[in-house]
């Protein structure tokens, strides 16, 4: 249950704020998004941002303002999340298998018939359930044919396992067969510019040999989508993929900043920050009151914005800090921002986002489908 207790209300000092707390700078926040819109713009591509790396209405809605067609989610318990507030075309970037799934899906799209509800799929058998499910339901659903580029997640490997799948789907009335999902999720985090886009530049190379074969068999296919925060300017650039569906771009993390910058991508800053406490000092060590509870380590530690000072280890709710050299001295009580190493695990361990404007908190936002892993 979401704790009643918000961390902190508008007008506090973000020193006043308790902790530990999910924290975005509002005027990185609104650079990124605009940046981003700019670049979408600028590559006539449409712009679908993946709300699976804040699981946040307002900042979505935000999104929206500038410049999105609608959102990616991951799940079908992100999608009702949205859905039920008012967001119109959702993509499920994503599988749904099994029954029980596959029916609260297709109750999703009865419940919501003005709005678009996508859905991807690699196995004709699951899609031919799912068009039945759906016609018992009396509901609709735009399907895309999930095709792998590297990843070796999820999607069909071959273009003949795309016609396949994509046959089964234009065989149910109730879906509208839209096209192809290509994430290139494996190259996100190549760290070498060349690496990014040469590995985006095979993805757009199969996804338009597959886009081929579909048509040739005589199956429409008028999107193909794609691209996250690492690579999206090479999706766009290809001429092959008509949307990209960046999601860490607006919040960004410590392994993001990782990645070589490519100078003719707009650079995105660190909006997103976790505010520790220090809750208790000796010499050399300092202890933050935040740990694996308020920040996720996946993909690293979590970076200081402070100098002097580096973290030495992490536990359920602590981080212990050392001193390096000659940093600023850290005393008991003080509250220090650190940049999480990856944004959304570390969000979705939060029921709020403190929204920061100068030091001042701004507003406070439920962070409202935290926790829908199903
Ligand atoms: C299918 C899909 N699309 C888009 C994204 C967004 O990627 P990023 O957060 O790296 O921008 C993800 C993230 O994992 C994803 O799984």
């Amino acid at each position: 249950m979401r704790s009643h207790w918000m961390p902190a209300a508008p007008g506090d000092r973000l020193q006043d704020v308790d902790t530990p707390a999910l924290i975005l700078d509002l005027d990185r926040f609104e650079n990124n998004l605009e940046r981003m819109r700019k670049a979408a713009a600028g590559f006539n591509v449409r712009l679908r941002p993946h709300a699976k790396s804040h699981k946040c209405v307002e900042i979505a809605r935000r999104q929206m303002a500038a410049g999105a067609v609608g959102i990616c989610c991951q799940k079908v318990g992100e999608a009702e999340v949205f859905l039920a507030r008012d967001f119109a075309d959702v993509l499920i970037t994503n599988e749904v298998i099994g029954e029980r799934k596959m029916h609260r899906l297709a109750q999703l799209a009865w419940r919501f018939p003005q709005a678009r509800i996508g859905v991807c799929v690699d196995n004709a058998d699951a899609a031919r359930r799912l068009g039945a499910i759906c016609a018992a339901q009396d509901s609709r659903l735009d399907v895309y044919v999930d095709l792998d580029v590297g990843q070796n997640r999820s999607g069909v490997a071959t273009a003949a396992e795309a016609v396949e799948v994509a046959r089964a789907v234009v065989a149910c009335p109730r879906f509208t067969f839209m096209g192809i999902h290509a994430y290139a999720g494996s190259a996100q985090h190549r760290r070498g510019v060349p690496e990014r886009r040469a590995a985006v530049e095979a993805a757009a190379r199969k996804a338009a040999e597959v886009r081929a074969a579909l048509r040739a068999a005589d199956l429409p296919c008028e999107v193909i989508t794609g691209g996250g925060t690492g690579t999206f300017i090479y999706e766009a650039e290809s001429q092959i993929f008509s949307e990209i569906q960046p999601g860490s771009y607006a919040l960004m993390d410590v392994d993001y900043a990782r990645n070589e910058h490519d100078a003719s991508a707009p650079k995105f800053e660190h909006a997103l920050f976790i505010l520790a406490t220090v809750m208790s000092k000796r010499g050399d060590r300092a202890t933050l009151d935040a740990g694996l509870k308020a920040f996720s380590t996946d993909s690293g530690l979590p970076a200081p914005t402070f100098t002097g000072w580096q973290v030495w280890s992490v536990s359920d709710e602590h981080t212990v800090l050392h001193r390096i050299g000659d940093g600023p001295s850290i005393k008991l009580g003080d509250k220090e921002l650190l940049v999480p190493g990856h944004c959304d695990p570390t969000v979705n361990l939060h029921d709020w986002i403190v929204a920061v404007r100068k030091g001042k908190v701004e507003a406070v936002w439920p962070v409202d489908a935290r926790g829908t892993v199903f």
